[in-house]
């Protein structure tokens, strides 16, 4: 008897590692005037000057890691080439749940040569761990560039972002130069920094805007081709995931994890093509993940209240008064074993809130004659999925047996 891998046979994939996230694309598609600026602004670093520091902004998945990645290992291998350039130490801290004193010590842990006990946890002070950071960057001299990736998670970052870069002028380090990158994709942090950071870190301030539909498809196209089997991905599939993502988010990471759900599934599916059919079937997929998380979000009476007006909607063909709404939502309530609002009112505020929130339409009902107003409501969402996300939020809810 065979094993039970043995059909197993990739005619999808020829290279997948290219669609996952940890790859690094050795050539940035789209990005010409961002990658020329960024260019600039480290230029002196080949010269022996201090580097100026750059503050990268745009929002999740625009390129700014794989820009920043690009750039600064071009960078690197360009040093290493002249003579005359100083080395280039790049070190990386993601600041996300990161006290200075924490990303500080990341740094120093990073520069310290390999073998070397870990600076401690706590303890020391912030001053301690910078007079630690500026004895390791004079140690290794040459120019260092850190990358600070999401700095708005920083809180008080100011010793970080003001007096760090001015550790040359005031006399804590000689021999080596520094230069700060912070990234981030939170727009409001920008003007929640004081002035005199602002102008610091700010030096260079490059904007990365979300891509449209055409330089989506440009960076698919060339991820598909060396990810795929010649001929497998057509090319409305390309096209399909580019508009996709760029209707929604703008976002390269959301379009290449889209191509690699849509090739999956052909694959589950036992087809050798990739298509725009799977593309439209997995994007749907994502969509239940995100209206199930938005409903999750509810508090449960504003859930029960949902699923009510979207069984008895179901049930009635059509929508649903406030009144009816209440007499429903009492068995769906019981039936997930959660006690009951009892008030008529409180039903109508959970539904006004739920209006407001886009997840119920509500129609004005003119009662005439008797005068007084009452409302009609209506999901506005398949009501099915509302149903399901319903049932299987009941279901992870319920304590295992
Ligand atoms: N111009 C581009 N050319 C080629 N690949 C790109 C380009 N822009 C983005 N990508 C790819 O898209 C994905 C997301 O990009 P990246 O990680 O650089 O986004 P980001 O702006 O750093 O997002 P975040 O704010 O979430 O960190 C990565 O796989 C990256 O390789
Ligand atoms: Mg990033």
């Amino acid at each position: 008897m065979g094993g039970l891998f043995e059909d197993v046979e990739d005619e999808i994939y020829r290279e997948k590692r290219v669609l996952k996230e940890e790859y690094q694309p050795d050539e940035i598609l789209e990005r010409d005037s961002e990658v020329e600026e960024y260019k600039h602004a480290l230029t002196d670093a080949l010269f022996g000057r201090s580097p100026d520091n750059i503050f990268l902004f745009g929002k999740a998945g625009v390129g700014k890691t794989a820009v920043t990645n690009f750039v600064l290992s071009e960078l690197q291998r360009e040093a290493l080439r002249r003579d005359t350039a100083d080395e280039i130490h790049v070190t990386k801290v993601n600041c996300n749940n990161q006290s200075v004193y924490s990303a500080v010590r990341h740094l120093v842990n990073s520069l310290r040569p390999e073998g070397t006990a870990s600076f401690p946890k706590k303890g020391p002070s912030t001053a301690d761990a910078f007079e630690e950071l500026y004895t390791q960057m004079e140690r290794l001299g040459g120019t260092h560039l850190f990358v600070l990736d999401e700095i708005d998670h920083l809180s008080d970052p100011d010793p970080l972002l003001y007096e760090f870069p001015r550790a040359r002028a005031n006399g804590h380090i000689n021999e080596a130069k520094v230069g700060l990158i912070g990234i981030s994709n939170n727009y409001t942090f920008r003007n929640t920094l004081s002035a005199k950071v602002k102008s610091t870190l700010m030096e260079h301030e490059i904007s990365f805007s979300t891509y449209d539909a055409g330089e989506l498809k440009t960076i698919l196209t060339d991820r598909a081709q060396r990810a795929f089997v010649d001929g497998t991905c057509v090319d409305s599939a390309i096209s399909a995931c580019a508009a996709f993502a760029a209707k929604d988010d703008g976002s390269a990471r959301q379009a290449i994890d889209l191509l690699r759900e849509a090739a999956d599934a052909a694959q589950k599916a036992g087809s050798t093509t990739v298509t725009a059919e799977h593309v439209e079937r997995v994007r749907k997929q994502v969509n239940r993940g995100q209206l199930r998380d938005k409903i999750d979000d509810q508090t449960m009476h504003a859930q029960l209240v949902l699923e009510a007006v979207a069984r008895q909607q179901l049930a009635d063909d059509e929508s649903v008064r406030t009144k009816r709404v209440q007499k429903r939502y009492e068995p769906v309530a019981d039936a997930w074993g959660h006690d009951h609002l009892t008030s008529l009112k409180s039903i109508q505020n959970h539904l006004d809130d739920l209006h407001m929130l886009g997840f119920l339409i509500r129609t004005d009902e003119n009662k005439g004659q008797t005068g007084g107003r009452s409302y009609r409501w209506e999901v506005d969402m398949n009501l099915k999925t509302v149903i399901e996300a319903r049932e299987e939020i009941e279901h992870d809810a319920q304590p295992p047996e």
